[in-house]
């Protein structure tokens, strides 16, 4: 029996068609003989689609006619409940249309790679791939990342953060920090998008307090930043779990402007096709011998760090004037999920995929090891439990 594999992506994050071009390579990549792909569309609004007509990217210029073409479903969220049911009961025949194994979110982005999907998963209890809803939502969010990265002595640069309140509250004492613990130039951004939404560069206070107020639009979490001006900007992908993980080959994105943007990320570049392996980039990245190992030393770490799980990709920034290597951020689900690295670092994308259905075989294997609960109902003992006489249902 082949495993069933349901690919979840699209989603509501603005990263949704980045997320449905690295779902259609990793479905594409999949041994078919070994696994039945069932993709699941997420809308922008919300809804969950399943059908055939979502294999083909041409059908993805119309996504209302799209979601028309599909059959609209849900999950329970019930431990051990797989089952995908249909939306609309049919008077005749079964309201399940497939019972799923396994789980790989193709998700960028909020409600996606943040934790928020993977708590459902984690409820249900099916097995996924990919980081757990703790490393997911510490990973998206820039500035419990960098928290925890600086509490494990792994290199950031300066950063100053604030919400988008507390801005508004007082814009002058922000930038007085800011100029006392950074100085300008700094990049100022929202804590938890992606895909470069929302973030510039500001030399000035003028512009700082512009960008603040641009970047403030986006998200109510806020992070500025030491700009490093003669920059490299490196990319290490990790594979595994924290207590057993390898990582890849580097590469080096080639961005048009001072900052990569999304057009430099996604839009192909000089390849006129669309998705992160498109982008302009070097593989491997020109870095000596000491660079490169420490750029993956780094990675693994940061990997480790924050129990990651399945493929990452983190990204770091060298300063060519100093040689300093500083962690910039990790990706919990990466564009393409980084199989062009793997790729290069002798994993073909099929197997990068098998690999990653067996990671979340694994880790639910050994979450059955855990205690979950305790067979002793305290209710069961007599005597009551202390505090809850007279408790009354709220009418
Ligand atoms: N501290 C920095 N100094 C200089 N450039 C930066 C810095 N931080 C980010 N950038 C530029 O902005 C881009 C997007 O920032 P990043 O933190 O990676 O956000 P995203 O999650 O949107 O990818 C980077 O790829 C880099 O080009
Ligand atoms: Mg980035």
């Amino acid at each position: 029996m082949r495993t069933k594999v349901g690919v979840f992506f699209g989603g509501r994050s603005v990263e949704h068609e980045i997320s449905v071009l690295t779902a259609l390579q990793a479905m594409n990549a999949f041994d078919s003989e070994k696994f039945e792909i069932i993709p699941i569309y997420i809308s922008k609004e919300g809804g969950w689609y399943t059908g055939q007509a979502l294999m083909s990217e041409r059908n993805y210029k119309d996504m209302k006619s799209l979601q028309a073409m599909c059959e609209e479903v849900y999950m329970k969220p019930i431990f051990g409940d797989y089952n995908l049911y249909r939306n609309k009961k049919r008077l005749f025949g079964k309201d399940v249309v497939t019972t799923l194994d396994v789980v790989i979110p193709a998700l960028h982005g909020t409600n996606g790679e943040d934790g928020v999907f993977q708590g459902l998963l984690e409820t249900i209890g099916i097995p996924f791939a990919g980081c757990n809803t703790l490393s997911a939502a510490i990973g998206m969010d820039k500035i419990v990342m960098k928290m925890v990265l600086e509490h494990c002595n792994i290199p950031i640069v300066d950063y100053v953060w604030f919400t988008d309140k507390q801005w508004f509250a007082d814009r002058d004492r922000w930038a007085d920090e800011v100029e006392d613990k950074i100085g300008y130039p700094v990049i100022v951004k929202p804590a938890n998008l992606g895909s470069s939404v929302g973030i510039s560069r500001a030399d000035n206070r003028d512009e700082f307090i512009a960008k603040v107020d641009e970047a403030s639009r986006y998200s109510t979490r806020l992070v500025v930043e030491d700009l490093v001006e003669n920059l490299k900007e490196i990319n290490c992908s990790v594979l595994g779990d924290c207590d057993d993980y390898m990582t890849s080959v580097c590469e080096e994105p080639i961005k048009s402007g001072k900052i990569l943007s999304y057009e430099d990320k996604y839009m192909g570049g000089s390849k006129g096709e669309s998705g992160m392996q498109a982008s302009d980039k070097r593989i491997p990245a020109e870095l000596t011998p000491e660079q490169t190992s420490r750029v993956r030393f780094l990675a693994g770490e940061t990997f480790r760090v924050l129990s990651c799980h399945g493929v990452a990709r983190v990204d770091v920034m060298i300063d060519d004037n100093t040689g300093d290597i500083y962690v910039n951020e990790i990706n919990a689900i990466p564009g393409s999920l980084s199989f062009y690295l793997w790729d290069a670092t002798k994993i073909p994308f099929d197997e990068l995929m098998e690999r990653m259905v067996k990671l979340a075989l694994k880790r639910k294997r050994e979450a059955g090891n855990k205690i979950v609960s305790y067979s002793q109902n305290i209710f069961a003992l007599g005597g009551g439990v202390k505090g809850s006489k007279g408790a009354k249902l709220k009418k």
